[in-house]
């Protein structure tokens, strides 16, 4: 993937890791960078800072509509950044309804899948390019007390799987980004270690420099990984006894 003159679009660019893949992606050489937004205003900071190369594009991930006219617009993009990604807080058994659990499937699974089937038609106009799915180590392991969102991150990673077998006779790289804990808003009531979001949009690029199908951004998804391979058991026990401490802790 030659990121140095590629255009690319980047879903929830506005800000966090979004935000950090675009201005990486600038840094790096890129000519042309769309950003996908639900709300234009929240894209202005960027434009007006790049103004030659930013185009904020209206894009709620969970809106068909938006999601046909982003295709029509970014014809010319050779990498799609799938980083838009909602955390809704609840719990899968406690939430008053699956509304929660619903939102969190539209954002962080089918909203990327639908974005991959109507942008895949213009990254095979550019030989082939590249797709960059930003999972998460609730990808890998079951992470109960965040509600729908590891079973969302789950099926986005195992959809990552199956598009980039089937996008391989377009010559279209797929990679999956397994974040852990970023300091940004979405991990905002989360204490302890997070990375810079710089972190993971450098590792990201790295990964598609080198093309590879799989990477873990930081620390806590290495460790994640390493647990889930020594005794899978162990972790889902852990896990257990880590959601039992926080509902002590915070009466949830
Ligand atoms: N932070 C972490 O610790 C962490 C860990 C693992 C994985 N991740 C993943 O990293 C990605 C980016 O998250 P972040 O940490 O940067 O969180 P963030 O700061 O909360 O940003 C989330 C971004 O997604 C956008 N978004 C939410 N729902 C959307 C929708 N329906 N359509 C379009 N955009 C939508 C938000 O737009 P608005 O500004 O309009 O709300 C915002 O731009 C997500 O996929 C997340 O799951 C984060």
């Amino acid at each position: 993937m030659d990121i140095q003159h590629c255009t690319a679009l980047v879903t929830g660019g506005n800000r966090g890791i979004g935000e950090a893949f675009v201005r990486a992606l600038l840094a790096a050489g890129a000519r042309k960078v769309y950003v996908g937004t639900r709300h234009l205003p929240d894209a202005e900071h960027l434009l007006r800072a790049h103004p030659d190369q930013i185009v904020p594009v209206a894009l709620d991930v969970t809106d068909p509509a938006q999601i046909a006219a982003a295709a029509s617009t970014c014809t010319d993009i050779a990498l799609l950044v799938n980083n838009a990604g909602a955390f809704l807080n609840q719990t899968l058994m406690g939430a008053p309804d699956l509304t929660a659990a619903r939102l969190e499937m539209e954002v962080n699974y089918f909203g990327p899948l639908q974005l991959c089937r109507a942008l895949a038609p213009a990254l095979r106009a550019q030989g082939g390019g590249a797709i960059l799915n930003v999972l998460s180590a609730g990808a890998l392991v079951a992470v109960p007390g965040m509600g729908g969102y590891s079973p969302s991150k789950f099926a986005a990673r195992a959809a990552t799987n199956c598009i980039r077998a089937e996008l391989a006779a377009q010559g279209t790289q797929v990679t999956a980004l397994i974040v852990g804990s970023v300091d940004t808003r979405m991990a905002a009531h989360v204490e302890g270690r997070k990375e810079h979001p710089d972190t993971i949009a450098q590792a990201g690029l790295a990964a598609l420099r080198k093309r590879q199908d799989e990477v873990d951004t930081d620390i806590m998804a290495v460790e994640m990984r390493a647990a889930l391979a020594r005794d899978p058991k162990a972790l889902e026990r852990s896990l257990a006894r880590q959601l039992g401490a926080t509902r002590l802790h915070t009466g949830r």
